[in-house]
């Protein structure tokens, strides 16, 4: 369990909270690409952190990234027109470039060098890895974006989506490194689907059937924690599942070496919702059309959602959940693994009580996650910068899943499977 005032600081993250601080050193995903897909199309709402902002691609494809709330009188720059490298609020006529620059103001006198004293908040922006990054924090502390291997393989070597989770960030990325609900709340009861999926490379095997209580071994690493989950694999061997959690809260799943790797990042949005963009990406080939079609059949992480990444099996449909299905079937009832885990998150409520919990042993990784991004803020509070943002190639790393024989520590034997490509 976690005190109060500890549950208040990891789920906190507005603009001047220790966490909200220490989030704004990271550069955060903020959107799909494909959400601004070319030069002056149309604006688009970003809330992030608990600010209200507006990106958009200028007329040189550049992405800006400003205030929701026009300077002049506070009208949403989200109306506004998208046209010669600035946003024209639609009220007075007031334009602005991506860098804050008030660079028209056509309501007043001609001679008025009003225009010159008057910014609206813009924070940096790129695309880089099919997605949209902004950069809240101080600007002479912004570090590079992030090596993550699914950012830097070729498009069609990813596979990405996105989807809004009623929930805080935190209680989302637990269950991102939490390696012991997968033989529970994603199991299946039919062995031949369960063969089909693992054939698959994303998803059960044999083992997490059999060992349904693995023992957890985390080590603190330089870009967040290495979280292994050892199950027996036969006499003499071990299974081991070695999840990534990447600071401030990228996870990546283990997957069986050579087939795709699946990743998520849980973006606060404030601190009761969180967008979750999923990743699956192939290190060293494209996805065939059969992949593509499997990994976005609503089985599997990436979600079935609508036109504005809201869940089609969501909260208010108890998430379509089928009790023939799960009498039968699968474990839940609820179909899709990124559903699966959606409905469990949002059920704790959007900030989950964590004073009232009882963790158990296979709660190691959680417990840890937990302390590592409580030190990092506490850390930041104390004036001590943290290391991650700074060290970019730090990112470079994978999960893996691996056999092992059992005298072998899982760090030394799955040593160049948890390295990403150079
Ligand atoms: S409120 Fe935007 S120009 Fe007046
Ligand atoms: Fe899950």
């Amino acid at each position: 369990m976690l005190s109060k005032v500890d549950n208040d600081l990891l789920t906190q993250t507005d603009r001047g909270t220790p966490m909200g601080e220490y989030l704004r050193r990271y550069w955060h995903p903020v959107m799909l690409a494909e959400e601004v897909p070319e030069p002056d199309c149309p604006p688009k709402r970003v809330r992030i952190l608990g600010e209200d902002l507006v990106g958009y691609r200028d007329t040189n494809g550049d992405i800006g990234l400003i205030d929701n709330y026009c300077p002049h009188r506070r009208a949403s720059m989200f109306f506004a027109r998208n046209e010669e490298c600035g946003l024209r609020c639609v009220y007075h006529g007031w334009k602005f470039d991506k860098d804050g620059n008030c660079v028209d103001m056509p309501s007043e006198p001609a001679e008025s060098n009003f225009k010159d004293k008057v910014r609206i908040t813009a924070y940096p922006a790129r695309e880089y890895g099919g997605l949209i990054w902004a950069y809240l924090g101080p600007l002479e502390l912004m570090p590079n974006l992030p090596e993550l291997e699914w950012a830097r393989v070729p498009a069609d070597q990813r596979i990405l989506s996105k989807r809004l989770q009623l929930s805080n960030y935190s209680q989302a990325v637990e269950g991102g490194i939490d390696s012991s609900h997968v033989s529970f709340l994603h199991s299946i009861l039919e062995q031949d689907k369960q063969d089909d999926l693992a054939a698959s490379g994303v998803t059960l095997q044999e083992f997490m059937t059999a060992d349904k209580s693995p023992r957890f071994f985390v080590k603190d690493a330089d870009p967040g924690l290495l979280i292994a989950a050892r199950r027996n694999a036969g006499e003499e061997n071990y299974y081991w599942r070695i999840t990534q959690f990447l600071l401030p809260y990228f996870t990546m799943i283990p997957g069986t070496p050579g087939y795709p790797i699946g990743g998520h990042c849980w973006v606060p949005i404030d601190d009761e919702n969180c967008y979750n963009y999923s990743v699956t990406w192939h290190p060293s080939r494209a996805f065939t059309e059969d992949e593509l079609k499997f990994h976005l059949s609503g089985l599997g992480i990436h979600a079935d959602v609508d036109d504005k990444y809201v869940p089609l099996r969501n909260k208010s449909n108890d998430y379509v959940m089928d009790r023939d299905i799960q009498r039968t079937t699968t474990f839940s009832g609820i179909r899709g693994i990124g559903e699966q885990d959606m409905a469990v998150q949002e059920s704790m409520g959007a900030i989950v009580e964590r004073p009232r919990e009882h963790l158990g042993s296979s709660d190691a990784a959680v417990i840890a996650m937990r302390r590592r991004l409580i030190r990092e803020a506490r850390n930041l509070e104390e004036g001590i910068e943290p290391f991650a943002p700074s060290h970019s190639d730090a990112y470079k790393v994978r999960s893996a899943a691996v056999v092992l024989a059992r005298d072998i520590p899982f760090h030394e034997g799955a040593q160049e499977e948890l390295k990403s490509m150079p």
